[in-house]
């Protein structure tokens, strides 16, 4: 035993280990084996399988569990089902006392979880016992609020049904709560399947929901690896599917979940930039590294594992770094003075330890804690790359892993460029003592969450979640309450079956009808970056009235002119920098100008079949709908999210960047001013499919953009066939987001072909809207769809 004065000179720390022994207890009870739970009790499961949960630092068994079967899901999805309507009718405070009670079970075994936790996960116990599970807690009490108040503050919702929820490894009961509390508060029930590796506190929390009383079946829990997951996503009895894994497998449930009809949302990987400035307290932000990289061994879906360091200081940075790093403490995660703990599992180690090796191959430089690791267990040293490319293996992979890599930059611009440089979009973390750069950065950063002089900050009230291919919707604050709501008047719109858009087709090209004298052009043109375009095809196609008269022609799109159109959409991003006024005003003149040549467009419509009752209606509806998202522009702003003390929390709503709308049949003109104007009301520049079958309300349109001072690039027309075009615009990385609108199985595709770049996509499922109603066609849904949120995180004080 070490004296006083001894350890006074080390200034080492003995072992300070957690107590395990409620938790060992508890594991031997079930020594058989944990079944699934299913409608309120504990279900064996219909296969024989089981799998072995294994404590990733001592590398022993902890539990065996039920290997889930489709009938198992099935069985769970019956339960969830069964318990809707009941649980879905409840008063908002009714609902609200469940949350609570859960709430308060957790605290009041917050010691038990936060071992269970390190011990299922290899998490250190400070981490979990000081993070995880007062996050648990605190997302249950922000929901218990949530269902108080959901009837009142999200009038005309209504919950989405039966939600599957699939959650990873890293954040066990995390994700658990970040899946379940606003689901349930929100009234839906759920099917929720725990990571292969970790299920064990989810296992626990069955227990707790048995505890608080809940209703039978409105949590359902089935334990399993990917091929229960997969089994989730396929049933179709759930209508939502919400899911926190890597984006391989995010891939994958979107291409499944393609036409189903279930809602979606995917938290994905990342790359995330952490960015210091010459300027930044650089004792602060390695702290900020520490916090970034090695929290949780790296195992962090919004991980700082890009450092971008201003070149100025990037040698006394580093330098500080390197011997911070050397005071970290890897080792048992039950002795409460160590940082890191274990990695999850030996396949995940043998994955770091690859990309490592692939690293240093390929030129980066390694520096290492030079630590002893435990002999049994799964670790890894904390670790940086130096003397990397930005287009190494190691800068672009996600390592998931206590692994960075270092780069440096000269000037603002280049370390936005460096850091929005991944295919990734979830978090960025600014170092900066200038409170100008560091916001005018955060405001550049195509990412979900930016962090300021900060890291890895979460909290109940503000949503999290990603840009790109870290996936779509957030979770978490009143935004990320929207995914699990739909609304009421989605609920009114007739089956796929009675929408006239599926009978719809291009009609095939025809020789103009001539009377020996060349005919004059009439050929409506494509609109590319501000100018009338010939489409590249060279073809146009035959526009006939509902009585069957050959109206005109339409140009013949095709992916050369998507793809000219994009770019004349990429190109024009300084739409979204404009002011929102700028925008408004923008958005009146095309307005005005509708309104001038009103006549013109009810004679359009009149041509194709409409009676002049409807055509005039249908006129002056577009050019108040346009008035609307005019009026919107300046107004559906952000907020301040109530996270932190001396914190603001900014929620901004921010454009996509550019969307692809495929216009619907119904209401030619209608349709597209009520799809392309919310979007650019935002900020979003637009390629837009007209309908097929009637184009030319939408190619008169372009003369209306032309004059009413719309920036080149801002709104482009392609006309053609909808779904071959929906295709390039769906596989296009370029888009960000797509809304479609035309046949099921067309919806279907376009939302299949997505999965490339995960954009956002917005289908009508082959329904059809009425343009007309305001209720169905206009409104906040629109502009909501045409945003993503961004949180930025910001400190104050000294
Ligand atoms: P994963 O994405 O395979 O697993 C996440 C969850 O999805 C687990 O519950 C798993 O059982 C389930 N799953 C797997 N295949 C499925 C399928 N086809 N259908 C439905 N559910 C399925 O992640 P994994 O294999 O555990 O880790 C691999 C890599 O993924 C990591 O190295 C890391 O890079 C990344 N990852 C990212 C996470 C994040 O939070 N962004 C979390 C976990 C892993």
């Amino acid at each position: 035993m070490p004296t006083v004065k001894e350890i006074l000179q080390t200034m080492d720390y003995g072992p300070a280990p957690e107590a395990d022994n409620h938790v060992t207890a508890w594991l031997a009870s079930h020594e058989k084996g944990f079944k699934h739970f299913i409608g309120g009790a504990f279900v064996a499961s219909k296969g024989k399988d089981t799998f072995e949960v294994v404590n990733p630092a001592r590398d022993t068994l902890l539990a065996k569990v039920a290997a889930g079967t489709a009938e198992d899901v099935d069985a769970a999805v019956k339960a969830a089902r069964k318990a809707f309507p009941a649980w879905s009718a409840l008063p908002g405070h009714e609902r609200a006392r469940y949350l609570y009670a859960i709430a308060r079970h957790i605290q009041k075994r917050e010691r038990f979880l936060s071992v269970l936790e390190t011990l299922d996960n290899g998490k250190p116990i400070r981490e979990s016992r000081d993070i995880d599970i007062p996050l648990v807690a605190r997302h249950f009490y922000h929901h218990a609020g949530w269902a108080e108040l959901v009837e009142t503050e999200f009038a005309g919702y209504g919950p989405v049904g039966v939600c599957g929820q699939i959650i990873p490894w890293n954040f066990p009961l995390l994700m658990l709560a970040w899946k379940i509390a606003p689901a349930l508060a929100a009234g839906n029930t759920v099917v929720l399947k725990p990571a292969e590796f970790t299920p064990l506190t989810a296992l626990a929390f069955a227990e707790i929901c048995r505890e608080a009383g809940l209703p039978d079946g409105v949590v359902n829990i089935v334990t399993g690896d990917g091929a229960t997951g997969a089994a989730l996503v396929a049933h179709p009895d759930v209508d939502k599917i919400a899911f926190t894994g890597s984006t391989e497998v995010g891939r994958l449930i979107r291409q499944a979940t393609a036409g189903s009809g279930k809602k979606l949302s995917l938290e994905l990987g990342g790359k995330s930039p952490f960015i210091v400035y010459e300027d930044a307290d650089l004792d602060g932000a390695v702290e900020g590294v520490v916090d970034a990289i090695w929290f949780n061994q790296g195992q962090v879906c919004c991980a700082g594992s890009r450092l971008l360091i201003q070149e100025g200081i990037a040698e006394r940075f580093l330098g500080k770094l390197r011997r911070r790093m050397e005071t970290l403490r890897v080792g048992d995660p039950l002795d409460k003075s160590v940082d890191m703990g274990a990695i999850v599992a030996p396949v995940q180690l043998q994955r770091i330890q690859d990309l490592v090796k692939k690293g240093e191959q390929e030129g980066g430089t390694l520096w290492q804690v030079d630590c002893a690791l435990p002999a049994r267990g799964s670790f890894f040293p904390p670790s940086i790359f130096v003397d990397v490319e930005p287009s190494s293996t190691v800068s672009e992979v996600e390592i998931f892993g206590p692994v960075a890599v270092a780069m440096t930059f000269r000037t603002p611009d280049e370390a936005i460029q460096l850091a929005n440089h991944t295919r990734y979009g979830l978090a960025a973390s600014i170092w900066s003592e200038n409170i100008n750069r560091a916001l005018d950065t955060a405001a550049r950063m195509k990412a979900g969450v930016v962090w300021v002089n900060s890291t890895n900050l979460f909290d109940a009230a503000a949503g999290f979640g990603g840009y790109r291919e870290s996936g779509f919707g957030r979770e978490g604050g009143r935004e990320g309450l929207y995914e699990y709501l739909k609304p009421d008047w989605e609920k009114s719109l007739p089956a796929a079956e009675d929408s006239k858009a599926a009978a719809l087709g291009v009609a095939p090209a025809e020789a103009p009808a001539g009377s020996g004298l060349p005919s004059i052009d009439r050929t409506a043109k494509l609109f590319v970056g501000g100018k009338q375009a010939r489409p590249d095809s060279g073809y146009s196609y035959t526009v006939k009235s509902t009585a069957g008269a050959t109206l005109g022609q339409a140009g013949l799109g095709n992916r050369k002119d998507i793809r000219n159109a994009v770019e004349a959409a990429t190109k024009a991003g300084g739409w979204g920098a404009a002011t929102a006024h700028n925008r408004a005003q923008v958005l009146y003149y095309i307005a005005e100008n509708l309104s001038t040549r009103a006549a013109e467009f009810e004679q359009r419509l009149v041509s194709y079949g409409h009676s002049a009752k409807a055509a005039k209606a249908e006129v002056e509806e577009a050019v108040r709908r346009i008035f609307y998202y005019a009026a919107q522009a300046d107004k559906y702003d952000g907020r301040v999210h109530a996270t932190r003390s001396r914190n603001v929390t900014l929620a901004m709503n921010e454009p996509f960047g550019v969307v692809g709308i495929l216009c619907p049949d119904e209401a030619p003109l209608l349709g597209f001013v009520s799809l392309v104007l919310p979007a650019i009301a935002m900020g979003n520049r637009v390629v837009a499919v007209p309908s097929p079958a009637f184009p030319l309300a939408a190619t008169d349109f372009y003369q209306i953009l032309e004059t009413s001072d719309v920036p080149a690039g801002v709104v482009n027309i392609v006309t053609g066939a909808r779904d071959e075009l929906a295709k390039t615009l769906a596989e296009h990385d370029d888009v960000d987001a797509l809304w479609y609108h035309g046949s099921r199985s067309g919806a279907a595709a376009a939302e299949k072909a997505s999965a490339g770049n995960l954009k956002a996509t917005w289908t009508n499922q082959g329904r059809a809207i009425d343009w007309l109603k305001d209720a169905q066609a206009q409104g906040a849904d629109y502009l909501r769809h045409a945003t993503q949120v961004k949180n930025i995180w910001v400190p104050y004080g000294e």
